[in-house]
């Protein structure tokens, strides 16, 4: 094993400058799992399965994983690790440090933007789990033992539908106090905030996962319904029938990329607080194992057993089909109020979703604020607040126009198509263009572990060109279709009602694309950066060497 006191032996040059250190191996774990253990494994991956023919997608979902997943992981630890060998905990300089040419840090446009439009309606949603723990606790949803009743309350907290059960402040509210505990966790730093926050956290997640689990499994058949082990089943027993169907290899890489958080910049940004000395070889394979106990073991025995329990396997099928969060957001609740001690599993259900969504959000925050302090000298602090102030002002936007179809462009365009379009450019640029030997060298400094050279061939020709598939299928099938406004990024119609905010959702993407372009551009004209030149080293004892 490689020292784990080398994670946390900062040095008062290296405390003195905006690259941070995490505070021990068992932090970083925790931070890496909370980065990828998120809502995407709790509320995404159950519905994807559902929808996607359960044992069929998971057939899937593990060819993406060993070819996709687990390579980009180590790819992007190594990445992100590369470029805090030159104090960049952001992507531009990342990619700059790879290839020294003047498009690179241009590129990296990609990992700015992505994680930030990412954390903004995802801190919107994860508000809503926070509200819902409430409501669970105190039973404000009791008596609403319908799917209909539920959805319709569900709806009315999103500020659609018929009827009003809260204030139309309410959600306001709740995405205010959940953004403000993010940015209060951001600004106290990488060791002291993040950190701790992973170590609180995980463990009350884990905890709550199990108990949830075991509840659900308990549960004895309902008629009408099944039981939890026919839920089971469904997502378990192998399916060969599905795998005829792209759209079901596309949905589970998809999956993969979201729940694993790859091409999302987050990963990188956390690794580049390693040293050289610090393994991420095991550390990469460790934080894709716990993502999948999270999502496998514990998230898969949840919502689907219980949707199956009370609705039947067709009932399940049909509410994940019905809307995102309704199997989460309305059938979890009708089934906690027919179950003992419903109101503290419901609270439990929901609170473990907050801890999902903030470990993730908090994440997200951190490769734009590396690139503000790395490149403007800004306090940590000022950084945080000040992408915090972007985010309100957009989340408010989200929440108003949520019924229109705004949030589901982003989701689209940032966190599922941008997310394999900010892959395919970083394995080009750290695997071909860096070389696959120099990749490989990375991998292993300080490694713990060997690879199994396999994965250097998987690296190297497979992990691209699944990924070039994935891009070119998913573009003609999909995202052209949606870019002309034949149909709506969220699935289903576009009406003309929602077509201006759709564009205005669009506008606003852009708009960030072009000022994170610029702010590149002044970034490296005031810091005097040579494209040819590369950066110069600054190892982990915080002495600078010469250019590499
Ligand atoms: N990986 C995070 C999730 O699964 C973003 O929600």
């Amino acid at each position: 094993m490689s020292d784990p006191v080398s994670i946390g032996d900062a040095t008062s040059a290296e405390k003195a400058s905006a690259h941070e250190n995490w505070g021990s191996r068992i932090g970083l774990i925790l931070a890496m799992a909370g980065n990828a253990v998120g809502l995407g494994n709790f509320l995404r991956f159950p519905r994807q399965a559902a929808v996607n023919g359960g044992g069929s997608f998971m057939i899937t979902y593990f060819v993406a994983l060993l070819l996709l997943g687990i390579p980009l992981m180590w790819i992007e630890w190594g990445l992100g690790r590369h470029g805090g060998h030159y104090r960049k905990g952001h992507i531009p300089g990342m990619f700059a440090a790879v290839w020294r040419h003047p498009l690179a840090k241009y590129l990296g446009v990609l990992g700015m933007v992505i994680p930030f439009l990412v954390l903004v309606y995802y801190t919107y949603i994860s508000s809503w789990t926070m509200a819902f723990s409430f409501y669970s606790l105190f039973k404000d949803y009791w008596g609403r033992e319908t799917q209909e009743l539920m959805i319709s309350y569900l709806q009315s907290f999103q500020g659609f539908g018929a009827e009003r059960v809260h204030h139309p402040i309410t959600p306001f509210v709740f995405f205010t106090i959940t953004l403000a505990i993010n940015v209060w966790v951001v600004s106290r730093g990488i060791s002291g905030g993040i950190e701790r926050l992973a170590k609180v956290g995980m463990p009350t997640l884990f905890l709550f996962a199990i108990v949830l689990a075991v509840a659900v499994m308990l549960q004895e058949p309902v008629p009408g319904g099944g039981s939890p082990l026919e839920g089971l089943e469904f997502i378990y027993r192998p399916d060969l029938s599905g795998l005829t169907d792209a759209s079901v290899w596309l949905a589970s890489a998809g999956q993969i990329f979201f729940t694993l958080s790859v091409g999302m910049g987050t990963l990188q940004a956390y690794a580049s607080y390693l040293s050289k000395r610090d393994d991420i070889a095991l550390n990469g394979v460790a934080t894709a194992a716990t993502n999948e106990t999270a999502e496998v073991v514990l998230a898969g025995p949840i919502a689907i057993p219980a949707a199956v329990t009370f609705f039947g396997v067709s009932g399940a099928m049909a509410i994940a089909q019905s809307g995102s969060f309704n199997l989460g957001f309305a059938t979890m609740p009708v089934v906690f109020q027919q179950m003992p001690l419903g109101n503290v599993l419901g609270f439990m259900w929901f609170a473990l979703l907050f801890f999902a969504g903030i470990t993730s959000a908090v994440a997200m925050f951190t490769p734009v604020s590396a690139f503000f302090r790395e490149e403007f000298g800004l306090r940590r602090e000022t950084v945080a607040w000040g992408i915090g102030a972007v985010a309100f002002l957009m989340g408010l936007a989200h929440i108003a126009w949520l019924k229109y179809g705004f949030l589901d462009e982003w989701d689209y365009w940032a966190g599922t198509f941008g997310l394999v379009a900010f892959a395919v450019v970083e394995v080009i640029l750290f695997v071909w263009v860096f070389r696959p030997e120099n990749m490989w060298r990375e991998l292993h400094e300080g490694a713990d572990i060997r690879i199994p050279k396999i994965f250097k061939f998987i690296m190297t020709f497979v992990t691209p060109a699944y990924l070039l598939f994935i891009l070119v299928w998913w573009g003609v099938t999909d995202a052209l279709p949606i870019l002309r406004m034949e149909k709506a990024a969220g699935g289903g119609q576009l009406t003309p009602e929602m077509e201006p905010y759709v564009l205005l959702s669009r506008g606003f993407i852009l708009f960030f694309f072009l000022v994170a372009l610029i702010l590149i551009r002044v970034a490296w004209k005031r810091n005097g950066y040579d494209d040819r030149k590369g950066f110069p080293v600054v190892d982990v004892s915080g002495q600078q060497g010469g250019t590499r």
